[in-house]
């Protein structure tokens, strides 16, 4: 079962825990597991700007570090820091890819705008059959 507003409440927790003190720009990710479980994750800045990781990509390898490789959902929520999560916070290209390494076309996006499926957002994505 995909509790819609329990994933946004647990994207919006682990957005306080961004750091952007570059871009000022807080976002949080909430990725239900196929093990019910759900793994957070915030954006994490760096001094060299490329080398961020996004809040999405933070969520997913939490996961994976867990032994988790199934996902029912994923919640995002982004906004300016210091101020409420209000702006839709659609994924990147790069965190859409990303996801499409472990989850289908219809798996659930949910976003304060409203959701959408990752085949929405990211139609024909690159994919390789594992050996
Ligand atoms: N960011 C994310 O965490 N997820 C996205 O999907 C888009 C962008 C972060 C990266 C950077 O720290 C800040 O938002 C502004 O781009």
């Amino acid at each position: 079962m995909i509790d819609r507003q329990a994933l946004l409440r647990a994207a919006t927790v682990a957005r306080q825990q961004a750091y952007a003190p570059y871009s000022g720009f807080g976002v949080g990710a909430a990725l239900q597991g196929g093990d019910g479980i759900i793994y957070t994750g915030c954006n994490v800045e760096n001094a060299s700007y490329g080398l961020t990781c996004c809040a999405e990509r933070a969520a997913l390898f939490a996961a994976v570090a867990n032994g988790v490789h199934t996902f029912d959902a994923i919640a995002i929520v982004g906004g300016e820091v210091g101020e409420e999560a209000t702006v839709s916070c659609p994924p990147c290209g790069a965190c859409r890819q990303v996801l499409a390494e472990f989850c289908k076309d219809d798996f659930p996006v949910i976003l304060t705008g409203g959701d959408t499926t990752l085949g929405e957002l990211l139609p024909q994505a690159f994919r390789l059959k594992p050996r």
